[in-house]
């Protein structure tokens, strides 16, 4: 990935409000020049403070560049290391940031800097949207999900111990700072997790992006794709996620599309109490659901299924549902996602490779019905 650099902007104009747009910089190695890059964006005119966000494992990797980085550039420094994992993203540890910004007597004008996956940039992003009304955020992902999909589009947030993600606010960062040199110590689970999301980028928005992955043998692991497949996936993704949010910044319609697989797949997550898959293997089954549900509703070919499915295979995430799950709990599930509008589950189902529409007209019956077709 040596050479690499690419830039997406997500454009975020309107009458109403002042440009708030920003870049989505992918650059290999480019951990190492994050303090200039926010030099160069006017960040650290008044206030040279910032935080920086992460969490143990990451830290111990790349705490020191980063740190390095932004100490030459002449910030003044403060780290908060939270514990690893989903069930820390809690009202306790954004308690713990808020602590960190007073003790640093972060400013208006002072920065938090997320560094780690999406736990860590939805609480980060969540606690720069309140600290002081609001104070500049810099998001540097380092799982490919963060990177295609979470460090993105301003969605932030904590879990409330009743549901994901309920306590929240959009607010955008300043600048996505991507070093995709950074995955390669990230675990393989991880990695074919995201997948999954990368997979509904190409099915929901980007059939050039379907087609590439397709002539790839697998797509499992980091080393079985080739850089410059990689680079594709991470800018291809970030155009993606980027078009969407600047068409549609708070999910009053086309942003929905971005939860195709999610709505099945939140369920499954749920009843499976979070143990048994992790999101992204969650989704991909709900892509899988929502495709069959598509081609029984006669709005998307068999043979694009199957060309969904083979995907799915490829990046060997799970394609069956353990044969006791209990199917009515996960289409009562359903009925709690956040996506419901007026009791209604709102689905996003194929209709072609790189598009997808909103549909209130599938049955709990049909969801069962093809949810039995993939019991083990
Ligand atoms: P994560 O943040 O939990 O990271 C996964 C694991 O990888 C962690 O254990 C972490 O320590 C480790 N890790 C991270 N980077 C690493 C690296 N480079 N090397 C080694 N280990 C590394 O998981 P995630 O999949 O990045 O994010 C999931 C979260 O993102 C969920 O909370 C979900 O709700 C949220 N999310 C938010 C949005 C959004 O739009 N804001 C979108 C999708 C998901
Ligand atoms: N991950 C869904 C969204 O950002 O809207």
């Amino acid at each position: 990935m040596s050479e690499y650099s690419a830039t997406v902007t997500v454009a975020l104009n309107s009458d109403s409000q002042p440009n708030r747009s920003y870049d989505i910089a992918i650059a290999a190695h480019s951990l190492k020049n994050l303090g200039d890059k926010l030099l160069e964006i006017g960040l650290g005119k008044k206030s040279k403070k910032v935080l920086i966000v992460s969490n143990p494992v990451i830290y111990k990797h790349y705490g020191e560049t980063v740190q390095a980085s932004l100490s030459k550039a002449g910030f003044d420094i403060a780290q908060l290391i939270l514990p690893a994992g989903e069930r820390f993203k809690t009202a306790n540890s954004l308690q713990r940031i808020y602590d960190a910004a007073l003790a640093h007597r972060l400013e208006r004008s002072s920065v938090i800097i997320a560094l780690g996956g999406g736990v860590i940039g939805d609480m980060s992003g969540y606690a720069a949207a309140t600290w002081l009304r609001g104070i500049d955020l810099v998001q540097v992902p380092t799982t490919l999900l963060a990177m295609v999909d979470s460090a993105i589009g301003g969605k932030t947030g904590i879990n409330h111990p009743q549901g994901k993600n309920l306590i929240g606010a959009f607010y955008q960062p300043r600048l996505v700072w991507v070093d995709p040199e950074v995955l390669k110590t990230l675990p393989a689970r991880e990695f074919r997790s995201a997948m999954a999301e990368v997979i509904k980028y190409a099915v929901i928005w980007d059939r050039e992006l379907f087609d590439l992955l397709t002539q790839c043998d697998r797509l499992d692991r980091l080393r079985d794709v080739s850089s410059k497949l990689l680079q594709t996936i991470l800018y291809r993704c970030a155009k993606a996620k980027a078009e969407v949010v600047s068409k549609d910044e708070k999910e009053g319609n086309l942003r929905a599309i971005l939860n195709y697989g999610h709505t099945v797949g939140h369920a499954i997550e749920s009843v499976t109490n979070y143990r048994l898959y992790n999101h992204g293997e969650a989704v991909g089954l709900g892509m899988l659901i929502a495709g069959a549900i598509a081609v029984d509703l006669g709005i998307w070919t068999a043979d694009d299924q199957a060309k969904q499915v083979t995907l799915i295979v490829k990046t060997r995430l799970p394609q069956t549902l353990p044969k006791d799950i209990d199917l009515d709990a996960i289409v009562d599930a359903l009925s709690t996602d956040k996506k419901v509008e007026a009791g209604k589950v709102r689905f996003i189902l194929p209709t072609a490779i790189g598009s997808v529409t909103l549909s209130d007209r599938v049955t709990s019956d049909i969801v069962k019905q093809n949810l039995r077709q993939i019991l083990a």
